[in-house]
């Protein structure tokens, strides 16, 4: 049976425009049934209207996040959402909210997890002098950026890269991870994915 799957981002949404793409294409058991954003002016709301996938707009602005999550809650059930995928949404989420759809909600992080957890990943990861970098689809749990890995994927840092640079090398590499990952989660046998791309799942 074909997953209901809704997307949760905060920004321009490039993840959720590749995670729609596999599921509308059939390379993803999974049908996109919402995009949620925590921002009014996301870009990716438009993406995903362009799409034909129903959007909404629940603002975190002004409110506790017990009524924000609550709200959140709603329309995902209204949605008869059955999984969450978190591409690029900037609010931590709360144990119990977490604990509620745990198994059910997977998120996208732009590091070779456990390395550069948190914020600024690209520049920690130059900081820390490393050779490769990557991104990483794991398991949403209430400690942040901590939960069972899905799978990975590797890219080069280059000499010369700056934070921008490595970000755009990542982020490639993420629009190949995060639909494999998801097919992975839906029920898909495993497969390899190359594209010149090291790229494992669990
Ligand atoms: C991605 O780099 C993802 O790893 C991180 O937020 C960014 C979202 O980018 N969690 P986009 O909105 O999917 O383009």
């Amino acid at each position: 049976m074909t997953t209901r799957v809704a997307l949760l981002i905060s920004g321009r949404g490039s993840n959720m425009a590749a995670l729609i793409d596999a599921m509308q294409r059939g390379t993803v058991d999974g049908a996109p049934v919402l995009v949620v954003s925590n921002i009014a002016d996301a870009g990716g709301l438009g993406v995903a209207a362009e799409k034909g996938v129903p959007t909404a707009v629940v603002s975190h602005r002004g409110k506790a996040r017990e009524a924000f999550e609550a709200e959140l809650q709603a329309v995902l059930e209204e949605a008869a959402a059955e999984f969450i995928c978190l591409a690029g949404f900037m609010r931590v989420l709360s144990p119990d909210f977490v604990r509620r759809w745990e198994g059910r909600m997977i998120n996208i992080h732009p590091s070779l997890l456990p390395l550069f957890r948190g914020l600024h990943v690209h520049e920690q990861a130059l900081a820390a002098g490393v050779t490769v970098s990557g991104c990483t689809v794991h398991e949403v749990t209430p400690d942040l950026d901590a939960g069972p890995i899905i799978g990975q994927a590797v890219v080069p840092v280059m000499p010369g890269d700056d934070a921008e640079s490595l970000s755009a090398r990542v982020q490639k590499a993420e629009h190949v991870l995060y639909p494999a990952a998801l097919a992975r989660c839906l029920g898909a046998a495993p497969r390899p994915v190359s594209d010149g791309l090291l790229l494992s799942l669990r």
